[in-house]
């Protein structure tokens, strides 16, 4: 078993999506008649496709048969594919890339562990694929978070056990994962709202090669 590994989740870590699956779930719910403020989209933050439509319903008081639920998630992923079609490298937040790069260039194994089932395009598209050794996203899950099945997984992926992992996080219910998989958490956000986590960074700018370089140590001479 190799000693250390890192996961990242996706969006609101790397790359800032959570802008684009706002307006397609407020499109979806203006359409069916009624508001969906920044504020409640917090809500949907780690949270699974099917999850957020429940929450979005419940918002807003709709009944909904099978068939226009499932017809209405599919008209969400529709708008927020058409957000992200020109994402690009711009789009990833600031200072990822030198996280990644010292952790490539240390042979530290890194992991996708994310909800999205967008998750492979959009690493893709910003050019961030290579980076990974495994990636875990929402089509290989049956447990969402808080639920520590993903991060599990990408532990197992990347043969090193999971309290030897570090996972960076931007959701309260992504926090809960982690701390539940015994697994090093550090928020990336609010630290107020994020306040479970092992460690809180307001963004990646704030957190030195130093830190990253003990957190390496640390778990590798567990
Ligand atoms: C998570 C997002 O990463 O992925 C959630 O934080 C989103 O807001 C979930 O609902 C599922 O994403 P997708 O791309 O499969 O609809
Ligand atoms: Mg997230």
């Amino acid at each position: 078993m190799k000693n250390v590994g890192f996961i990242f989740d996706l969006d609101g870590v790397i790359v800032d999506t959570a802008k684009y699956h706002y307006l397609a779930w407020k499109k979806l719910a203006n359409a069916l008649g009624f508001e969906f403020t920044v504020e409640q989209n917090e809500l949907f933050k780690g949270v699974s496709r099917k999850r957020c439509l429940e929450i979005l319903l419940d918002i807003g008081q709709v009944k909904a048969s099978q068939t226009q639920f499932d017809t209405w998630m599919v008209e969400k992923n529709v708008d927020y594919l058409a957000y992200i079609e020109n994402m690009d490298a711009s789009e990833i937040l600031p200072d990822v890339p030198r996280v990644l790069d010292y952790l490539k260039n240390n042979n530290v194994p890194i992991a996708l562990g994310s909800a999205s089932k967008n998750a492979r395009p959009i690493l893709k598209k910003v050019g961030l694929l290579p980076y990974f050794d495994s990636i875990v996203d929402g089509n290989q899950v049956t447990k969402a978070k808080p639920d520590p099945e993903v991060f599990l997984i990408a532990a197992r992926n990347l043969n090193v056990e999971p309290d030897h992992c570090v996972v960076f996080e931007d959701a309260v219910a992504g926090i809960e994962a982690a701390n539940r998989a015994k697994m090093t958490s550090i928020g990336i956000g609010d630290e107020h709202v994020l306040h479970e986590a092992k460690y809180n960074f307001k963004d990646f700018t704030e957190m030195s090669t130093e830190f990253i370089a003990s957190l390496v140590q640390k778990n590798f001479a567990k």
